[in-house]
């Protein structure tokens, strides 16, 4: 799953590195591929970026096995092939190697059946990291704050995944969209959230993820927020939302087997 917004600072990170923990504390095996020059699910994790000498760059760029840059964090079940200083240098070194979009699609297959879940963190930009991304996803899961401009951005996003589709992945797929960053006081953030639900219905995941300082310190620490206060509010959403995702997942597999 590429969670992907070519918005930055809306969630990306904060979800990717918080819902896959949850997960995990669910028993399911999870790997976030971090595919940001920033760097950000990695440190998250509590990976500094001395620690990380082989990552998502080795593997997109130098085309090595992608078991080898995997890295078992302090969450029990939970993997991350971390990005490394290099990647800041990979979209243009990208553009010049063949199979440009691709090279992350092609490097997964020998570790698939290793995990329940992969996320892929991606940049904020359409970028060729996020379209390797996109290319290797079945589903792209997008964290959308609830703010004034987030319609006009969704409507960007989509247009943006078709085109996707039609070039590089005509199987991707919108997981759901998750409201992040939401303050409930605010009557806009409450307005946009009705909106984001009328124009793409059940897409919208019923989980909120609400604006809470506990959240944004939990990275600093190196932890997810579930290590970090796993009772405060935002611990408790991507709980919820991990429940929800497990969910869906059965809704639609259950759906897939009916028709074959
Ligand atoms: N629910 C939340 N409550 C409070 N702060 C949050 C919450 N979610 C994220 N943040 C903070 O907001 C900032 C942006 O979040 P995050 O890094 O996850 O966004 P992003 O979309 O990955 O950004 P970028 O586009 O730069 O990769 C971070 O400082 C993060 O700690
Ligand atoms: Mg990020």
């Amino acid at each position: 799953m590429a969670v992907a917004n070519q918005k930055g600072g809306v969630g990306k990170t904060t979800t990717a590195i918080n819902l896959a923990t949850a997960l995990a504390a669910c028993e399911k095996r999870v790997l976030v591929i971090d595919m940001d020059p920033q760097g950000n699910a990695s440190t998250g994790l509590g990976f500094t970026p001395a620690q990380r000498v082989t990552g998502s760059y080795q593997v997109v760029v130098e085309r090595k096995p992608i078991r080898g840059t995997i890295m078992p964090t302090s969450v029990p079940g939970m993997d991350v092939v971390p990005s490394t200083i290099d990647l800041s240098g990979a979209e243009i070194e990208l553009v010049d190697l063949p199979e440009r979009e691709y090279r992350l699609r092609d490097a997964l297959p020998p570790i698939l059946s290793l995990y329940d879940f992969v996320f892929i963190d991606c940049p904020p930009a359409l970028g060729l990291l996020t379209l390797n991304a996109l290319a290797a996803a079945q589903a792209v899961l997008v964290p959308l704050q609830t703010e004034f401009f987030a319609l006009e951005g969704l409507s960007h996003l989509m247009r943006t995944i078709e085109r996707v589709r039609r070039m590089v992945n005509p199987d991707l797929e919108l997981q759901g969209v998750v409201l992040t960053l939401h303050d409930g006081r605010n009557n806009l953030a409450n307005l946009v959230a009705e909106d984001v639900r009328a124009y793409l219905g059940d897409k919208v995941y019923e989980t909120v993820i609400p604006r809470n300082v506990r959240v944004s310190e939990a990275p600093s620490h190196g932890k997810p927020i579930l290590l970090y206060d796993i009772r405060c509010a935002g611990s408790q959403a991507y709980i919820q939302l991990a429940k929800e995702l497990i969910r869906r997942e059965r809704r639609t597999s259950d759906v897939a087997a009916l028709a074959s």
